[in-house]
């Protein structure tokens, strides 16, 4: 007899959805799944527990399924429709996160697929938390014909209006080709996995019909040639896990949104610690190069460096570093390769990382030892003044903390490009090695005395001696700071106080640019 006076308790229906869940979970089942795993890739969702602090992963849209009735896509429903998207917290913080399903119609991108990436691109935008996509894919669906390419020009959009407001990664773990490479395009940071990943506009097969060259898929748009040699991704990694590390080591110097400073990071080593092997680093002979890596990693916090783009354009170094906790961006020109010259790709490379860096409010710590822009028809032809131009525009633009250190040479256009004080840099700093100067000693002497040098007897003594005297004059940092231009000459050792004591001073610093709707930046 029921008793008529207790509630019945209804045990809750919870059939229907256990065995939904189990069929989101089962991806493209598991045969793909196996083949998948042999060819040395993660599932998506096992990409994303790794890469999510244990447990914190909330799925969005787990049951959305296609709704393309041509080719009997009907009878080819998964649920999910190839892509996880969801949140979850990474290193205690929120952190948006899509990764395409390849053993699920090949990761491919159709309209519901497209809607779900939107959804959570969206939602990071108005929470303010940045969003990974992890790229495993074939492409457009081809089934579903337009609709998917509707599905990438609104993911497109999604990306672009994101830009600048939260931070946005792509890790390519597998096949990204055709239109399908420019959401990463947008993106702020490319990684690519070696040996799994490819990203291409045109494939092998299309290139050898129009062009008749034979390139291998990952000659053409493997890992190592898209971060060595057309810069198009930033960092490569062996495998799937190392990647997703790297992406949370990345994001643990970033802030969540634009409003937000980076988070600070407690350590031991002492902001004040002297660093005595600095006063003979810097070579007094300015034909001798110096790696400034030992000069970036004995300055920064525990000599540990993110180092962003390391296999492209090394004239010059960018990467993520903290001094006393604090995040920093560095830019440094390299005098171990090309002499540390300025060129093209160098001012791509540090115009978009200084524009990154001004976007999220990380400081700008800039070290120059820089000759001049590389001298060269292929510079000239290639528009080394329309790209040298981005790199004074990055810098003069940005209005976040901006501490400079020549250390050697600094001279002509490349002296102003490089953080000067002239384009808003805060506190700049040189060394007793600086040399800051119009042009090194021996192109002004040969100009400046050239009718001297001819008449003299002994020519190359009469050189020697000019270029003494020029040297002397010119070729040292204190014409500099007479007039201010570096506002100290720092003993080499104190380079760590120094510039931790800046960031200090320059943490409640406020500047703007005048109201307009955006800039145009020489692109
Ligand atoms: C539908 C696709 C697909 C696609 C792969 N699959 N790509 N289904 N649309 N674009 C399916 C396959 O039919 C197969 O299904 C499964 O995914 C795995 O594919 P395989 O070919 O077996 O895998 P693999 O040998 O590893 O080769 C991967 C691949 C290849 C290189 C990506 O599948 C491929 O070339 N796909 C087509 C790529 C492409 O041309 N895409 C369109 C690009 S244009 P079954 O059921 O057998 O497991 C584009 C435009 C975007 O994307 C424009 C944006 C503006």
């Amino acid at each position: 007899m029921v008793d008529a006076a207790k509630p019945t308790v209804q045990p809750l229906p919870l059939e229907r959805l256990e065995a939904q869940n189990l069929r989101a979970l089962a991806g493209g089942g598991a045969e793909r799944i196996r083949k998948h795993h042999e060819s040395g890739k993660l599932t998506a969702r096992e990409r994303i527990d790794v890469f999510f602090d244990a447990g914190s992963f909330v799925e969005f849209d787990r049951f959305v399924t296609h709704r393309c009735t041509d080719f009997d896509m009907q009878k080819q429903k998964y649920l999910g429709d190839g892509v996880v998207t969801g949140y979850g917290k990474v290193d205690g913080r929120q952190v948006f996160v899509y990764a395409q399903d390849f053993t699920v119609l090949g990761g491919s991108l159709g309209n519901a697929c497209a809607a779900k990436i939107c959804k959570v691109m969206q939602m990071a935008l108005k929470v303010g938390a940045p969003i990974i996509g992890m790229n495993d894919s074939g492409g457009a669906r081809i089934q579903e014909g337009v609709h998917s390419l509707g599905g990438y020009a609104d993911i497109f959009l999604q990306n672009t209006l994101a830009s600048g407001v939260v931070p946005q990664i792509s890790a390519i773990m597998g096949p990204c080709a055709g239109g399908a490479v420019y959401s990463p395009a947008i993106t702020d940071f490319i990684f690519m996995v070696e040996d799994t990943a490819y990203m291409f506009i045109t494939g092998p097969d299309v290139i050898k019909t129009v062009t008749h060259e034979q390139v291998t898929k990952e000659d053409l748009g493997g890992a190592l040639t898209h971060t060595n040699v057309s810069g198009v991704a930033h960092f490569s990694r062996p495998d799937d896990r190392t990647c997703i590390e790297t992406v949370r080591t990345l994001l643990s110097y970033l802030p969540s949104n634009n409003q937000e400073d980076a988070p600070r990071k407690p350590t031991s080593d002492p902001g004040d610690r002297e660093i005595p092997e600095l006063d003979t680093l810097v070579p007094t002979d300015p034909r001798k190069p110096y790696d400034v890596q030992d000069l970036i990693r004995a300055t920064v916090d525990d000599g540990t460096f993110l180092e962003v783009h390391s296999g492209w354009a090394q004239n010059i170094v960018v990467g993520f570093a903290r001094y006393a906790g604090r995040s920093v961006g560095i830019i440094a020109n390299q005098p171990a390769v090309l002499a540390g010259c300025l060129d093209i790709k160098a001012s791509i490379k540090a115009a978009r990382f200084v524009r990154f860096c001004d976007a999220f409010n990380i400081p700008l710590v800039t070290f120059v030892d820089v000759p001049g822009f590389l001298p060269g028809t292929d510079q000239e032809f290639g528009g080394i003044i329309t790209h040298g131009a981005k790199l004074i525009y990055a810098y003069a633009e940005a209005t976040v903390p901006k501490i400079t250190l020549i250390t050697r040479k600094a001279y002509g256009g490349a002296y102003i490009v490089m953080s000067s004080k002239h384009l808003r840099s805060d506190i700049n700093m040189a060394y007793p090695t600086a040399e800051i100067a119009v042009m090194g000693p021996e192109g002004a002497v040969n100009i400046v005395y050239r009718k001297e040098i001819d008449a003299a007897a002994d020519q190359k003594a009469a050189r020697e001696q000019f270029v003494g005297e020029y040297r002397t004059k010119f070729a040292n940092p204190y014409q500099a700071a007479e007039l201010g231009f570096v506002d100290a000459v720092i003993y080499p050792r104190e380079t760590r106080q120094r510039i931790v004591s800046a960031l200090d001073l320059l943490q409640t610093k406020r500047d703007a640019n005048p109201p307009k709707k955006h800039g145009s930046i020489p692109l």
